[in-house]
């Protein structure tokens, strides 16, 4: 027991689902979820750190939305050091915007690179800002078309995920393209003694088929 907290477990298997969203050839909003310490956010890291490509990647925090979208606005600043943002986003809806206009302006280009954000514990964010599904909602309505949106939501609050994000009710439900649950390592360990496909291809079948829209 003692080797195994101090080793690095690969989950190549789910690197690989996320790599594939990432060079997909449609927009994507993908729901990582699981309770916190089973590793969404270290995996989303890992993937989109070996990508080479600008990444956005926020976390969310227990403090007020001012707050938030400040350190949302420095988390563009810092994937796009290039982008004029002399103040921070007014609203998590202006930032949305900010993504599909650099998208609009890449696919005008014909630059390829994919604008990827990552807002990582989601429920945080929705617990300060009360439309923010909503607003998520329509904003991916409108631009679901662009083959080079690349949206990753992920969140540890188990319940909220399930029942705001996921749930037929939910304003979220059937925009998802993917939507997975990060099984705790010790399961995939334990999984390791099983016939060798059964966790790796239940895990992709989950997050393709699972996250189709119906
Ligand atoms: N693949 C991994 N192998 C070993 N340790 C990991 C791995 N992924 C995460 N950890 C460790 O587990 C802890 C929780 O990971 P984290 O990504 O923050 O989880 P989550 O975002 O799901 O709450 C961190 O201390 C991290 O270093
Ligand atoms: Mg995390």
């Amino acid at each position: 027991m003692e080797h195994t907290a101090f080793r690095f477990h690969n989950r190549a298997k789910e690197q690989e689902v996320i790599r594939r969203f990432l060079r997909s050839s449609r927009s994507e909003m993908v729901i990582l979820y699981d309770r916190r310490g089973v590793g969404k956010s270290l995996l989303l890291e890992r993937v989109l750190a070996e990508e080479g490509v600008p990444y956005i990647f926020y976390r969310a925090t227990r403090r007020a939305l001012p707050l938030q979208l400040e350190s949302l606005s420095e988390a563009v600043r810092e994937a796009y050091p290039a982008a004029f943002l002399p103040q921070p986003f007014g609203s998590v809806a202006v930032f949305l915007d900010f993504l599909s206009h650099l998208a609009a302006q890449r696919e005008i280009s014909g630059h390829q690179e994919p604008v990827i954000a990552v807002i990582d514990e989601l429920p945080y964010l929705a617990d300060v800002d009360a439309g923010l599904l909503t607003v998520l909602q329509h904003w991916w309505d409108a631009n679901k078309r662009r083959p080079n949106l690349k949206l990753f939501l992920a969140g540890s609050y188990l319940s909220f995920m399930e029942r705001q994000v996921l749930d037929a009710n939910a304003p979220l439900y059937n925009r998802r393209t993917g939507a997975f649950k990060l099984e705790a390592m010790d399961y995939a360990e334990a999984a390791a003694f099983f016939p060798r496909y059964s966790l790796s291809d239940k895990m992709i079948a989950y997050a393709v088929l699972g996250g189709m829209p119906s």
